[in-house]
């Protein structure tokens, strides 16, 4: 390869890692992240990567994203008779990053929580 093909393939990945870089500010709370990857791990499985739902019902503009206390419910316990309690062993800051990433990224845009207010007894 010439030295001219190299600096083109130099300009290349210089585009391609601008385009990186750009695509990931939108996203770069990292609570938000931290919930992605939760989601991804322990729910989408069941509930579709984008919240489309599957298995599970669609979480994607579900009105119980409304309610962080029945989010907390639903995950913490499970739900008879096909959901696990996914969450049981979730720290605090686990489920209040994943209840933050549902309602940001999957709901009509609604406040993240915090772990304050997602801690507290398993079963209320
Ligand atoms: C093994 C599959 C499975 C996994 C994993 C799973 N769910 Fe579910 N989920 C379900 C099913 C199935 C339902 C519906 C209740 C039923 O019929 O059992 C449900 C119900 C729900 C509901 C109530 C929705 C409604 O409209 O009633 C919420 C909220 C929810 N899941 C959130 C989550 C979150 C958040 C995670 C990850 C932390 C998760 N689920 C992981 C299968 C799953």
């Amino acid at each position: 390869m010439g030295f001219e093909r190299w600096v083109w393939l130099g300009v290349f990945l210089l585009g391609a890692l601008g385009i990186l870089a750009a695509r990931d500010a939108g996203e770069k709370d990292p609570l938000l992240e931290e919930g992605r990857a939760l989601y991804l791990r322990a729910c989408a499985a069941c509930h579709g990567p984008g919240g489309e739902g599957g298995i599970g019902p669609a979480l994607r503009q579900n009105p119980r994203l409304g309610s962080v206390a029945g989010l907390r419910e639903v995950i913490l316990g499970g739900r008879e008779p096909y959901m696990p309690p996914v969450g049981a062993e979730f720290t605090p800051r686990e489920l209040a990053a994943v209840i933050s990433y549902l309602r940001a990224a999957l709901g009509p845009g609604l406040s993240p929580v915090s772990e304050e207010e997602v801690s507290g007894p398993a079963r209320p």
